[in-house]
């Protein structure tokens, strides 16, 4: 269970995988964040931004959830290119639910970085850091149900599911069809040096 002390680690930032570099946001992200976030196959399974203002509030929450928690999800560059690529990382769940407080593993790519195993090798670096740096013994990740792209990256990841732990996320809307979600779990324990 993590909490917060509200003090951040300093270090080490950004994170940086084989083809990936996660750091924090900067303003040249925002135009194709908010290009990807008007992609109806990105945002198939995601709550719509509202507006271009709800772009920027988006980025801003990432920005003061790292200078409060020391992490969020995290612009992901590519190291080849320079290029934006999409966000992953860690948030802490920010609602009232059964498996909270805790803190949740999440990603979006843009359509053109699908399939190349971007996600799980984002996410395999956030979660290094959760449970090396956080020291959390637990980390989640959640999504509706028809997500299965998003599902196939939890389950590269080791993570589990039960359907006894779904539920409907306070968040969303109640008549939207994206309220009702699933839920997966990663224990520390099951984190092993096979997938890292
Ligand atoms: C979920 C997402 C981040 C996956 O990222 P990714 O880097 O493509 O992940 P992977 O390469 O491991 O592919 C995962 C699965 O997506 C599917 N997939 C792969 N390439 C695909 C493509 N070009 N088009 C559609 N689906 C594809 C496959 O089922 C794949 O599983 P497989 O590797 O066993 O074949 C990406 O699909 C995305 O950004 N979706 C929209 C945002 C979203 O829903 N985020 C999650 C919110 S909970």
């Amino acid at each position: 269970m993590y909490k917060s002390t509200g003090i951040h680690s300093p270090e080490p930032l950004p994170l940086e995988t084989d083809r990936l570099i996660l750091r924090p946001w900067r303003a040249c992200d925002r135009e194709p964040f908010a290009a990807m976030s008007s992609d109806p196959e990105v945002m198939a399974y995601l709550l719509p931004f509202a507006s271009p203002e709800a772009v920027d509030t988006w980025i801003a929450r990432q920005q003061a959830h790292l200078a409060t928690h020391g992490f969020c999800l995290w612009a992901i560059e590519s190291r080849d290119t320079g290029e934006f690529m999409g966000a992953a990382g860690l948030l802490r769940i920010g609602y009232q639910a059964h498996f909270a407080p805790a803190v949740e593993v999440g990603w979006r790519l843009a359509r053109r970085f699908w399939g190349k195993g971007y996600a799980p090798e984002a996410a395999s670096a956030a979660i290094n850091f959760g449970f090396d740096r956080l020291g959390l013994q637990e980390i989640v990740a959640n999504t509706v149900p028809n997500n299965s792209n998003s599902r196939r990256v939890m389950e590269k990841l080791g993570m589990s599911y039960d359907p006894a732990d779904d539920f409907d996320h306070p968040l969303v809307p109640a008549d939207s069809p994206l309220r009702r979600q699933v839920l997966y779990r990663l224990p520390r324990a099951r984190w092993t040096t096979a997938v890292r």
